[in-house]
């Protein structure tokens, strides 16, 4: 298949675009920056500069291809806001793909979209769902949760820096998944004409609260963490504070999220039937003590030849101190 990938210089994107390639497929991908993008073209995929809210650079891209997989979304630290690129630019994008002759899409949602109106992301997610199902597209709706992927910069690496891990006082457990095997169910989707039209939520082996998988980390690493609960009142009002910047729009409307994984309510779901309908077999799924256990051990493997290093470089200096004397 020619696929194009939307989003493919991101955490998830990257893995799709990776895997993708790695499965014979031909891909293109919608990129901001090529420069930015130019790993992708080092591992096969052909880059056409293109943005989802610049919809005349949308019609091009389709053109020769198959199936289109999305996987952007506004960046934190993007002038565009989410609803700029989220609603306005995936209505660009479903819109493109009506005028073209493409008519496959994969797009990713976020578990539980529904229940969280006031959170902008969700609300937005929920009704690009429902502009979907409209859409007369033969689109696939995957909804996970929350990546593994994240979980190193908000827990391993402070861990290891001794720096605070900032959590809320209530935790939601939430089921992470692997970007790789979330990868693996977009491309699936494709072979998988049974999933057309249809949504699927996207759960990790396990739901975890935040106290548990800080314990996993300090297991693995041998160090304590430092634990610091930040309180909902106080949340609330920071996300209140930066939504009076326009510049800050993103920051509060990352805090609102933050809101929804402070809720206590499990983000879980039921994953068997979804592993029956892909044909996948769920004891390929990595886990988080896996996942965090090659990340340890990779970290400290790493630490320990820089170690070396230093005390090779050391012991060189020492030595050649002393003929440095006689001349
Ligand atoms: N992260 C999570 O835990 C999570 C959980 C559930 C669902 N999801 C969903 O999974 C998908 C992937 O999320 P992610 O965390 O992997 O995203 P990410 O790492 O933040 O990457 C976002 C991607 O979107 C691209 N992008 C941003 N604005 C764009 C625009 N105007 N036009 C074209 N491309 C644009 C970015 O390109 P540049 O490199 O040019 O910025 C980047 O490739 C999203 O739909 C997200 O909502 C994520």
């Amino acid at each position: 298949m020619k696929l194009l990938v939307v989003g493919a210089t991101g955490t998830l994107g990257r893995q799709v675009a990776k895997r993708a390639l790695d499965e014979g497929h031909q891909v293109r991908c919608l990129v901001r920056s090529p420069k930015k993008a130019s790993f992708l073209k080092e591992w096969g995929a052909e880059l056409i500069p293109g943005n989802l809210c610049d919809a005349s650079s949308l019609l091009p891209a389709l053109e020769d291809i198959d199936a289109v997989i999305d996987a952007a979304t506004a960046r934190a630290t993007d002038s565009l806001s989410i609803k700029q690129v989220d609603w306005y630019g995936k209505v660009n994008l479903i819109q493109a793909l009506q005028k073209s002759a493409v008519k496959r899409l994969i797009f990713f949602s976020i578990l539980n979209s529904e229940k969280y109106p006031d959170v902008p992301l969700m609300e937005i997610k929920n009704c690009t769902e429902k502009y979907l199902a409209e859409s007369g597209l033969d689109y696939t709706i995957l909804r996970p949760c929350g990546f593994l992927q994240g979980l190193i910069s908000q827990y391993a690496i402070p861990i290891l820096d001794n720096q605070p891990v900032w959590i809320t006082g209530e935790s939601t457990p939430t089921a992470y998944m692997n970007t790789q095997d979330i990868a693996k169910f977009a491309l699936r989707a494709l072979d998988v004409p049974e999933t057309i039209k249809q949504s699927y939520p996207l759960v990790g082996t396990q739901a975890w609260k935040a106290e548990e998988i800080i314990e996993v980390c300090e297991n693995l690493s041998g160090q304590e963490a430092k634990i610091s609960r930040v309180n909902l009142v106080l949340l609330r009002l920071m996300r209140k504070v930066s939504r009076f910047f326009q510049w800050t729009y993103n920051i509060s409307d990352r805090l609102a999220f933050a809101e929804v994984l402070a809720s206590g309510q499990p983000l879980n779901a039921e994953i068997d039937p979804v592993y029956q309908v892909f044909g996948l077999d769920q004891g390929d799924t990595t886990t988080l003590e896996s996942y965090l256990q090659e990340y340890f051990t990779r970290i400290q493997k790493k630490l320990k030849e820089l170690d070396y290093q230093s005390q090779k470089t050391k012991k060189t200096k020492k030595k050649r101190s002393p003929f440095k004397s006689k001349t």
